[in-house]
């Protein structure tokens, strides 16, 4: 890369999209790791000099367009959706359709705000690549897990239909749907707090997948040569066979 180029990445403040920000800017890419929570944004850009912080609610469409005005003009090659997460575990028919807002507003809606603010600035540049960091969720239902799903479903539709509407332009669109991943926050949000039903998700599994093995996924899928696009890639750790199916190790 000559200059380098530019890797704009939601949920960069912890988790799948702290550990995404650390490996892309090792790897060359000038990072915008955005997220609510500065001071911690502003912890991981002091460990590399290419991770640049950037305050951003996915929600807020003043964020975003701030972003877009900051990055007009520069080699934007990459989008990865990332920030999202659960806000509960209900059963659909006991749930808080306020909930279900919030989900669809952050995992849904943010993405569809950052794919509008960014895909222009990649146009611009001749090239580029969206991401989405979608779930297992996103291919198979689960119990109480309503909300989260519904979002999840979702966002694999609209990497399919992205996908279609840009065939034609150099510009790439994958979905890493991952399934358990061990990450410090996710479980927590899921269970609003509760740590020990956090705890309870990873109980026994011997091996989750961690942050930085879907980093890695998103770093060998945007770093393959650009003709050559990964559509979908469904990864878990071996104990995981299905979203139902974890192996656990008696206590
Ligand atoms: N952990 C898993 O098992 C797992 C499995 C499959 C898929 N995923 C997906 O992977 C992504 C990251 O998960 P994770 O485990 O790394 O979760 P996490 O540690 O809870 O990280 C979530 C990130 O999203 C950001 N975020 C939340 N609301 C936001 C908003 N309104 N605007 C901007 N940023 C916002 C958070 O930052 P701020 O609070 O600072 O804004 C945080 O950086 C999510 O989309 C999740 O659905 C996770």
């Amino acid at each position: 890369m000559s200059e380098r180029e530019i890797a704009v990445l939601t949920g960069a403040s912890s988790g799948i999209g702290a550990a995404t920000a650390r490996l892309l800017a090792k790897n060359g890419y000038h990072v915008i790791a955005a997220a609510r929570r500065v001071d911690r944004l502003e912890a991981l850009a002091k460990e590399d000099a290419n991770i640049e912080p950037i305050k951003l609610d996915v929600t807020v469409q003043a964020d975003v367009d701030a972003l877009a005005k900051h990055l007009a003009g520069k080699p934007v090659s990459i989008l990865i959706n990332c920030a999202g997460g659960a806000f509960d575990a209900d059963p659909i028919h006991e749930s808080d359709p306020e909930i279900w807002k919030k989900t669809f507003d952050i995992n849904v809606v943010g993405s569809v705000r950052m794919i509008k603010a960014i895909t222009p600035l990649m146009q611009a540049f001749g090239r580029g690549h969206i991401v989405m960091i979608s779930s297992t969720a996103g291919h198979r239902a689960y119990e109480n897990g309503g909300s989260y799903v519904a979002t999840k479903h979702a966002e694999t539709s609209m990497v399919e239909t992205l996908r279609l509407e840009l065939n034609g332009q150099p510009i790439r669109v994958t979905e890493i749907a991952p399934g358990m991943v061990k990450t410090d926050e996710f479980a927590f949000q899921r269970f609003q707090g509760d740590k020990e039903k956090a705890a309870k998700i990873y109980e026994g599994v011997t091996r989750p997948l961690v942050a930085e093995d879907v980093a890695e996924a998103i770093r060998w899928s945007v770093m393959l040569p650009s003709h050559f696009n990964v559509d979908c890639l469904m990864i878990r750790p071996v104990a995981q066979a299905q979203v139902h199916k974890v192996y656990r190790q008696p206590l």
